[in-house]
């Protein structure tokens, strides 16, 4: 399997762990006990600033040589970058509200969570089909070259969270997914 490929699915494995951080929180909002704002706020700011600036732009860079290589499978994928759109419109939303829910402006606890619940259904489904027919048939169809020019012309950053170097904004986050969800438990 090519490293850009491998790349893509460990960010897949990553956001996952975070989904179920969030997954639990918003648990915790449906009993109507304490929510850890601080928690939402980091993972939907991580959304943001790693996968929408990075890991989707590398997806569709995937897209494009898939499209040149097997256009019957890259139509079945769809479009992606509007997809990648889309949820980073709702990433965005969903983070401005939990900011104004931590900043103490009145938000209805429905609202939360119809958004939060949102926002973790589209993830999910979007991971999914890029895991189940996207990843697979990039694979078979893309040659090494599409491969090397794809990893050529890509300048990845560190990953915030799960990279070597964490940067200390997401110090919390990282070791609540680590002690919460440690990948034994995420297989
Ligand atoms: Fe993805």
């Amino acid at each position: 399997m090519s490293a850009i490929l491998r790349l893509l699915q460990r960010d897949h494995t990553n956001i996952s762990r975070l989904l179920r951080v969030l997954e639990g929180q918003l648990a915790v909002l449906e009993a109507s006990d304490p929510v850890d704002y601080d928690l939402i706020v980091d993972i939907l700011d991580y959304c943001r600033s790693f996968p929408d600036r990075y890991h989707h732009p590398l997806e569709d860079r995937v897209l494009e040589a898939l499209r040149s290589r097997d256009s019957d499978a890259a139509a079945r994928v769809g479009d992606l970058a509007a997809q990648h759109a889309t949820l980073a419109a709702e990433t965005t939303a969903a983070l401005s509200l939990f900011l104004d829910a931590r900043g103490g402006t009145e938000v209805s606890r429905d609202e939360l969570i119809r958004t939060g619940r949102e926002f973790l259904a589209h993830y999910h489904q979007h991971i999914e089909v890029e895991d189940g027919f996207f990843f697979p048939a990039a694979e078979k169809a893309l040659r090494e070259t599409d491969w090397q020019d794809i990893e050529n012309a890509w300048v990845g950053p560190v990953d915030p969270v799960f990279g070597d170097r964490e940067e200390e904004h997401y110090r919390r986050l990282r070791r609540e997914v680590l002690t919460q969800h440690s990948p034994a438990n995420t297989a």
